[in-house]
């Protein structure tokens, strides 16, 4: 199965949620390929602390690839390359989780049908590898996202189960964006539609994932005086009434990440240790993130395919 991760905004939580739900993933036992179409920030690798390619690969990736320079995108073996202590030696039981880096110094670039027709082939190719690709894309109505719609819409691709995840933080105008991003003229529902998807199954194919959203009720918050804690309630349900009024309320959330200090301070994987070891993250932002990545499959959670 693909799964698109999509976001209006920058520095939504899009690559670290979406990076760590391919580790979940990967630890229960599925082999996993994250891809990074995030063509004008290549950084994956940082969230899986592989050197050297923090800011893309020096070797020839996905801008190479797509542009037809080479016939195979480099790849990264996280489970051998990384440099985190405790991911270094593969866990048991567990699946490939293989990241697929851009260019180092690559930017957003104009696909054309060349580029379509390689994305194809990559991402047949890769279906037929792998159990789960995540496909991490530019923020914004972006050139990865109109190649993503495009792909999916190709007739090579229709018997390809694909689901998309948008992400956004839990703000007014975060919210406002990424329903524009899906629902408005341009966005993803319309655009798709033009290049070819049935409506109600791209709109069944659509969730959205709140991340970074601080819970008025976790220890964290709650050492604020009695009027913050009033004011942050208000605030948590005048957004839930935005997110409904504009087509994004709880019935298309596959999930909600909280408000995770550790992902404040570093882009990184959460694992167990780090909640039952040392204790640096919390329990409830690791179950937030086993629960999606399972509901990412869990065909109740989703429309009409
Ligand atoms: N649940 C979270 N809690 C706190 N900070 C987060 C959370 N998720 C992500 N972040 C942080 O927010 C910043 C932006 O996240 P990132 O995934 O890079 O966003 P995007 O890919 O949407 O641009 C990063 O510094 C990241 O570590
Ligand atoms: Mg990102």
């Amino acid at each position: 199965m693909l799964v698109f991760a999509a976001s209006d905004k920058g520095g939504t939580g899009r690559s670290v949620t979406s990076a760590n739900l391919a580790y979940q993933r990967a630890l229960a036992g599925d082999h996993v390929a994250y891809v990074d179409f995030d063509f004008g920030s290549p950084t994956a690798a940082a969230v899986f602390d592989v050197p050297g390619a923090m800011r893309g690969t020096e070797e020839q990736g996905l801008h190479s690839y797509l542009e037809g320079a080479i016939t195979e995108p480099a790849r990264i073996d996280v489970w051998r390359q990384t440099e985190h202590p405790l991911l270094r030696s593969r866990p048991n039981q567990s699946g490939r989780l293989v990241l697929f880096p851009g260019d180092a110094g690559g930017g957003e670039f104009v696909t054309d049908e060349h580029a379509l027709e390689r994305c194809v082939d990559l991402l047949l190719r890769l279906n037929g590898e792998y159990d789960l690709i995540m496909v991490d894309l530019s923020a914004g109505r972006s050139y990865a996202v109109d190649m993503a719609l495009k792909a999916t819409a190709h007739p090579r691709m229709r018997h390809v189960p694909f689901r998309w995840l948008v992400f956004h933080r839990w703000t007014r105008q975060h919210v406002i964006a990424a329903a524009g991003l899906v629902h408005k003229d341009h966005g993803i529902i319309k655009g798709g539609v033009d290049r070819g998807h049935d409506k109600e199954a791209l709109e069944g194919a659509i969730r959205f994932v709140r991340a970074a959203v601080p819970d008025p009720e976790s220890p964290l918050w709650s050492h604020g005086t009695p009027a913050q804690a009033a004011w942050m309630q208000a605030c948590d349900e005048a957004l839930r009434r935005l997110a409904a009024d504009h087509g994004i309320g709880d019935s298309v959330v596959l999930g909600v990440v909280p408000l995770e200090p550790i992902l404040q301070w570093r882009e990184q994987l959460i694992t167990e240790e780090d909640v039952l070891a040392t204790q640096i993250a919390n329990k409830e932002t690791l179950e937030a993130l086993e629960e999606i990545a399972r509901s990412l499959t869990d065909d109740s959670c989703w429309g009409r395919p």
